[in-house]
């Protein structure tokens, strides 16, 4: 529990606690009767809340607000309510909403719908998803800060490993997406446009130096500016701030200040659990190698039956797992294909296509573009990684379309992927099929997209936190 302790400026909102916990908890997914003893308490608490018919009048439905605002004669009989307590009191109806869709196990649907609904064992709670996605879209405003200079803020890698740090900047800046706050009073979170990726593409290279203090004293002043120059950092000291990278050194950025990004939504690739990554605050941003922009049938690979290849794996020895991993398996097995380099001839993505299984090792760091390469190609992917927290995992169950492999079974992983049977397999297969749309990246973003599941991992943070007024 000492983890959740409520510092005074940063209250975690027991009912969204127990919402995030919910979302991770597998006992939730059929019965909502197993609450542990720790929660009980706190649920009960809140009990006279969950009812939603009451409470939505009473805080006014997000239309009715806007009427408010509208309709100054309204105004001046009303109190009028700060722009955080209206932020805040919308939270709420979105919190209400989710944990209903909970309660009653079923989708609500709006009349627009939804030409895509979450279902299968993939998501820890299908209904919960739903729910808080449409909520997201309902409600979630960004502003993005316009604060900074070219090239280091604003803009990013749009290309190869780090491109999802470019191409979510890129989004963001681009006016289009239907999350831009228009103000900053209308914003439920703050983003950070600062590109970690840049400032090392543009402050190291050719690197000469691998000391981190110039990164992190960009990083820095860009905060310090922006929280002297205006209330909204101060007030949630960071709490209902974010940055996305995808850069292996993003972690370190708040290294030498850990008190002043405490609260911080840190959305990053580099997601080890034993580098300071907080589950809860932070979200992993899933890695993706050069933009494979809405994917072709191409892309897909060949139906299941025609798979040819049991697992495979080609790739540099990158750090200490790859190592171990080529050492007992590069070139020794038929079923367990492990290359270093493919000959010139061969094409990766095809063959992962080919394959039933593909290995995703970490490299240097824990994330790696196979992971989402995998899901591409049809591949049920084995995630070989210690300490790494997986993308969209409050809201996947990864267990349920990839094998998670600790490196210290690496010596058994034909063992392991022998013991799972054809039609376990099969059904594997086809859950990866259908989460392949969370990992498509489409300009603009659209609804289920990569991008669109990194807002909801920062949506699902803002709603656990309420900022004081
Ligand atoms: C839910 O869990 C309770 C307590 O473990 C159990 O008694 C009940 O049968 C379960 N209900 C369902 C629908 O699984
Ligand atoms: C919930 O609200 C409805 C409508 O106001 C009311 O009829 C019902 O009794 C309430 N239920 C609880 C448990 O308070
Ligand atoms: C604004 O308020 C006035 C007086 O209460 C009312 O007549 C009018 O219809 C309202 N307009 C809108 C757009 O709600
Ligand atoms: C779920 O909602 C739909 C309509 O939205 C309704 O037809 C259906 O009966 C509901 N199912 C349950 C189990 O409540
Ligand atoms: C925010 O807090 C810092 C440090 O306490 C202070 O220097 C700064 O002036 C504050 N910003 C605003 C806008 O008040
Ligand atoms: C994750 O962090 C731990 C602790 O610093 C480190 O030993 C490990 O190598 C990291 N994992 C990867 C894949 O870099």
């Amino acid at each position: 529990m000492a983890t959740f302790s409520c510092p005074i400026h940063f209250i975690l909102l027991s009912t969204s606690f127990l919402l995030l916990l919910i979302y991770h908890s597998p006992l939730f997914k059929n019965n909502q009767t197993i609450i542990s003893p720790l929660l009980t308490p706190i649920f009960n608490q809140h009990q006279p809340n969950s009812n939603t018919t009451q409470v939505l009048p009473q805080f006014g439905s997000p239309l009715a607000s806007t009427n408010i605002a509208l309709n100054n004669s309204i105004v001046s009989h009303k109190k009028k309510k700060s722009s955080i307590e209206r932020i805040e009191a919308d939270l709420v109806n979105a919190r209400l909403a989710i944990q209903e869709a909970i309660r009653r196990k079923n989708y609500t649907l709006t009349e627009k719908e939804d030409t895509f609904i979450p279902t299968g064992s993939m998501y820890r709670n299908a209904y919960a998803f739903h729910q808080s996605y449409s909520e997201m879209v309902k409600r979630f405003k960004i502003w993005v800060y316009r604060e900074g200079d070219t090239p280091m803020v604003h803009n990013g890698p749009m290309k190869h490993i780090y491109s999802i740090e470019g191409q979510f900047i890129d989004e963001m800046e681009s006016g289009k997406s239907p999350f831009l706050a228009r103000n900053p009073d209308e914003a439920h979170a703050f983003f950070l446009p600062i590109s970690v990726a840049y400032i090392v593409e543009f402050v190291y290279l050719p690197i000469t130096t691998y000391h981190r203090e110039r990164l992190v004293r960009i990083f820095k002043d860009y905060v310090t500016v922006v929280a002297n120059k205006y209330p909204h950092w101060n007030r949630s000291r960071g709490g209902d701030h974010f940055m996305v990278s995808c850069h292996d050194w993003a972690p370190q950025v708040s290294r030498d200040d850990p008190e002043l990004y405490k609260n911080l939504i840190r959305v990053m690739c580099n997601a080890n659990t034993s580098e300071g990554f907080r589950p809860r605050r932070d979200a992993t941003l899933p890695e993706l190698n050069c933009p494979p922009l809405k994917l072709t049938p191409a892309c897909r690979g060949l139906p299941p039956h025609e798979r040819k290849i049991f697992a495979f794996f080609a790739g540099g020895e990158h750090g200490d797992i790859r190592k171990i991993l080529l050492q007992h398996w590069k070139e020794k097995d038929d079923e367990i294909q492990v290359h270093e380099y493919l000959p010139k001839d061969q094409d990766y993505m095809e063959l992962m296509g080919q394959s039933n299984f593909c290995l995703c090792p970490s490299g240097f760091e824990v994330a790696s573009p196979r992971v989402a390469e995998s899901i591409y190609s049809g591949c049920v992917p084995v995630i070989i990684s210690d300490h790494y927290n997986l993308p969209f995992s409050d809201v996947l169950d990864w267990s349920q379309f990839s094998v998670q492999i600790p490196v210290e079974k690496i010596p058994e992983i034909k063992t392991i992927l022998r013991g799972i049977s054809y039609d376990e397999y099969l059904k594997m297969q086809k859950r990866v099929m259908k989460v392949q749309r969370h990992f498509v990246l489409n300009r603009p973003a659209k609804p289920y997209d990569v991008l669109h599941m990194v807002l909801h991992s920062v949506w699902l943070r803002r709603l656990n936190i309420r900022v004081p007024h």
